[in-house]
């Protein structure tokens, strides 16, 4: 196991009617009221009546609340550009953000802009490092990114779709109220349900030795995502499920399974190249294709990680034969995507068009992406080719 620090600073308000006590916490951690810009997405938000709900909290404890909606999945530079713009000389105290992973981390990166007299974009190009940012308070509508707990945060510019993990923008509070996940469309239920998983995958395909702890913790949560992922999808309204769902997406991205191992993370550099390429692939849905194919790909390089995610987390009984433990474990992850009625080849995520080889390149634009096998672009070419 390797050294390590770790923090998680979020205050987690779980559970019927979170989203009521925004404005009491938000006191509490502030000390003060003041004026709090209230970020949302496309209009889900305002139909299902939480952003109003929650401004009602904001005011009901004195604060000022200016709102800016129509943040797009797959957030946009120029939609925080804008917000900055109109909002940096109005003396906001923090950002609160309602709706999913595009909407937090929209409110994280006006949070860091604020801050910054710069452009936000030299975050994402690695031109300047946030040491500052407003306060973040998360509302989540849809357990997916993690981003309510996380360091992270994603943001497209012209198909180069970057991210940046900082603690400063980690939100100070989550409000999770699983009644909010009953109006979800079922195809960004089983995105999220895909994508929470993902973040645990990253952490547990890891080549650090003596992890038996932060192990055991990774599977059990893989196994209730597993579980309950495909109940929620059944059952919009089935509460309990979604309680199951919401907390552990909440934990899969805030740090906890990656305690003191090296993290992957292949995965999600590779999908990112897809949805950067065309905005309207959803996150998860892309992950869904690129990971069976990155299982193929690498397996054989690290086959007891494999076995063990095989028999531990697919309940694949041990054969004479590792290959085919792993095999059958695969085969058993792919069923369980295709039960979530999420498309596993790029032509059924309608991608069947994407330059396979340009996307390589820029995905390993940096150097290799991963760690359980390091990709370089070629690696990551014949793995999209793989995913066909
Ligand atoms: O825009 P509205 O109308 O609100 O509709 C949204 C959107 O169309 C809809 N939705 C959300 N809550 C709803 C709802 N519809 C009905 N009822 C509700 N309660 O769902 C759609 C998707 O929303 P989005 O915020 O894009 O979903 P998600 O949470 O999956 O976020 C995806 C984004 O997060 C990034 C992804 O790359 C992508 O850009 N990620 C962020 C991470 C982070 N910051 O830690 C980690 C992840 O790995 C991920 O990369
Ligand atoms: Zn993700």
């Amino acid at each position: 196991m390797l050294n390590f620090s770790y923090q998680n600073s979020t205050r987690l308000v779980f559970g019927r009617d979170a989203e009521l006590s925004v404005g009491k916490t938000a006191l509490d951690v502030l000390g003060a009221p003041g004026k709090v810009l209230v970020i949302y997405g496309g209009g889900s938000a305002v139909r299902t009546g939480i952003l109003g709900a929650v401004e009602k909290s904001l005011e009901e404890a004195g604060f000022t609340v200016l709102d800016k909606g129509g943040v797009q999945p797959n957030p946009r530079m120029g939609f925080i550009r804008e917000t900055i713009d109109w909002i940096r000389d109005q003396g906001v105290k923090a950002v609160v953000a309602v709706g999913g992973g595009s909407v937090i981390d929209t409110a994280k990166a006006v949070a860091m802009g604020l801050e910054y007299e710069g452009d936000c974009w030299d975050f994402f190009e690695g031109k300047a490092k946030p040491v500052k940012a407003a306060p973040v308070f998360a509302v989540l509508t849809i357990p997916a990114a993690g981003s309510e707990q996380s360091i992270r945060c994603v943001i497209t510019h012209h198909g180069t779709k970057a991210g940046i993990g900082v603690e400063c923008i980690r939100p100070k509070a989550a409000f999770i109220n699983p009644e909010r996940f009953f109006t979800l469309p079922p195809v960004q239920v089983s995105a999220g349900v895909l994508d929470m998983f993902s973040h645990i995958l990253e952490r547990y395909f890891s080549n650090t030795t003596n992890t038996a702890y932060t192990d055991g913790q990774a599977e059990a949560a893989l196994r209730t995502i597993i579980e309950f992922g495909p109940k929620v999808l059944a059952d919009v309204k089935d509460y309990d499920s979604w309680c199951q769902i919401g907390l552990a997406g909440s934990y899969a991205h805030n740090g906890y399974f990656g305690l003191g191992r090296e993290e992957d993370w292949a995965c999600h550099a590779i999908e990112h190249e897809i949805s950067g390429w065309n905005e309207n692939i959803t996150h998860g849905c892309g992950l869904a294709v690129v990971i069976p194919a990155w299982m193929r790909y690498v397996s054989k390089f690290a086959p007891a990680r494999f076995v063990t995610f095989a028999v531990n987390v697919m309940g694949v009984a041990p054969q004479a034969d590792e290959k085919a433990t792993i095999e059958l474990g695969i085969a058993k992850f792919v069923g369980w995507i295709q039960a979530l009625k999420l498309p596993t080849t790029l032509e059924a995520l309608g991608a069947a068009d994407c330059p396979i080889e340009s996307l390589a390149h820029h995905c390993c634009r940096n150097g290799t992406v991963g760690h359980l096998k390091a990709l370089d672009a070629d690696d990551v070419e014949a793995i999209l080719t793989g995913a066909r």
